[in-house]
C-alpha cells in the first residue's frame, strides 16, 4: 500500500469516527440487503423485514403503484406488490427507499443538493438495470444498487463537513465559460485529504455490505483499476454513469467528460451504437423512474 492511499484511509478513518452518529446504516436496510445476498430467502421474509416499518411500506407502495411500473388498479399491500413484480423488484425498491433516508441535507448551492444526487443515482441505476439486462450481464441485483450507491460518498463529505463540500463544489466541473475544467477528485484530495470514492469505499466497508459495493464506490471513476472479479460491475456503473450524465439527470460535476474509455464499453460487450440506439429509451426510463425522496 502507497504512503499516499494510506494516508487518504486515515482521513476516512477519520471521517467516518466523527459522524459515526449520522453514518448509520438503517437497520432495515441492512436486513433487506442481507436478504438479497441470500439465495435461500422467500417472499414470505421480505413482506416480514419490510411490515416493520410503516413509513418504508408505504413509501415501497407509493412507488410500485406510480405510472413507472404501470400495474393495472391500486395495490395495496407488500404481499401484492410482490405477487405482481416478483421478489426481486420489490426488493430493489425497498432498498432504494430506505436508501433515500440518507440522501437530505437541502440545497448547498444552486450546482448542488442531496436531492440532485439522488436523482443522479437513480438515473445511473436504472440505466445499470437496462444495460444489465439487455446485455445478458447476468450481474442481478448488483447492478440496480450500485448504481444507486456509487457516489455515496460525497453524502458522506456533506455530513463531515459541508461547508468544504461548498468549496469542493465551487471548484468543480466541465469546461465552463472560461473556466477550465476541473477535476472534482483532485480538488477533494486538496480540500478533504480524500475522495468521493475513497469515502464511499470506508463507508461500504464500515456498513459490511457485500464487497462489490465497496468496490464500485471505490473505483467507479477509473473501473479498470477495479479488483478483477468486480471489473465488469464497475464498468458498467461508470458507462451508466456518464450516460445518465448525458441525459442531465441530477449532479453531475464529477465528471468533466462524458466520453467513455474504448477499453470500458469492452469490458461489458457495448457498443457505441447499441448507446446510441438506447439512450432515448433510457431517457425516458429514467424520466418516469425516480424513487420519490423519503418522507
Ligand atoms: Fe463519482
Ligand atoms: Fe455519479
Amino acid at each position: 500500500m502507497s504512503i499516499d492511499t494510506a494516508a487518504r484511509e486515515q482521513k476516512v478513518r477519520e471521517a467516518l469516527s466523527e459522524i459515526s452518529h449520522i453514518a448509520t446504516l438503517p437497520e432495515i436496510t441492512m436486513q433487506i440487503i442481507n436478504l438479497v445476498e441470500d439465495a435461500t430467502s422467500t417472499a414470505q421474509d421480505l413482506q416480514e423485514v419490510i411490515s416493520n416499518d410503516p413509513a418504508l411500506s408505504s413509501r415501497i407502495l407509493k412507488v410500485v403503484n406510480s405510472s413507472f411500473y404501470g400495474l393495472p388498479g391500486q395495490v395495496g399491500s407488500i404481499n401484492r406488490a410482490i405477487v405482481m413484480l416478483g421478489l426481486n423488484a420489490v426488493k430493489n425498491i425497498a432498498i432504494a427507499a430506505s436508501l433515500a433516508k440518507l440522501f437530505r441535507g437541502g440545497d448547498l448551492t444552486p450546482q448542488f443538493s442531496a436531492k440532485m444526487l439522488w436523482s443522479h443515482s437513480n438515473a445511473v441505476a436504472i440505466t445499470c438495470k437496462v444495460f444489465n439486462d439487455r446485455l445478458k450481464l447476468g450481474l442481478g441485483d448488483e447492478a440496480y444498487l450500485s448504481g444507486l450507491m456509487h457516489d455515496i460518498g460525497i453524502m458522506l463529505e456533506m455530513q463531515f463537513d459541508r461547508n468544504l463540500l461548498i468549496d469542493v463544489i465551487g471548484r468543480t466541473g466541465p469546461d465552463g465559460e472560461g473556466v477550465p475544467a476541473n477535476d472534482m477528485l483532485g480538488v477533494e484530495l486538496g480540500v478533504f485529504g480524500a475522495t468521493h470514492e475513497d469515502f464511499g469505499k470506508g463507508l461500504c466497508i464500515q456498513w459490511k455490505f457485500p464487497a462489490a459495493f465497496a468496490a464500485v464506490c471505490g473505483h467507479h471513476h477509473d473501473p479498470m483499476s477495479a479488483p478483477e472479479e468486480y471489473r465488469k460491475l464497475a464498468c458498467l456503473v461508470c458507462v451508466a454513469d456518464r450516460l445518465s450524465a448525458r441525459i442531465g439527470e441530477g449532479y453531475r460535476l464529477d465528471l468533466i467528460s462524458t466520453e467513455i474509455p474504448d477499453e470500458v464499453l469492452s469490458e461489458i460487450g457495448l457498443t457505441v451504437d447499441q448507446i446510441e440506439e438506447w439512450l432515448p429509451e433510457i431517457a425516458d426510463a429514467v424520466s418516469q423512474g425516480e424513487l420519490p425522496m423519503a418522507a
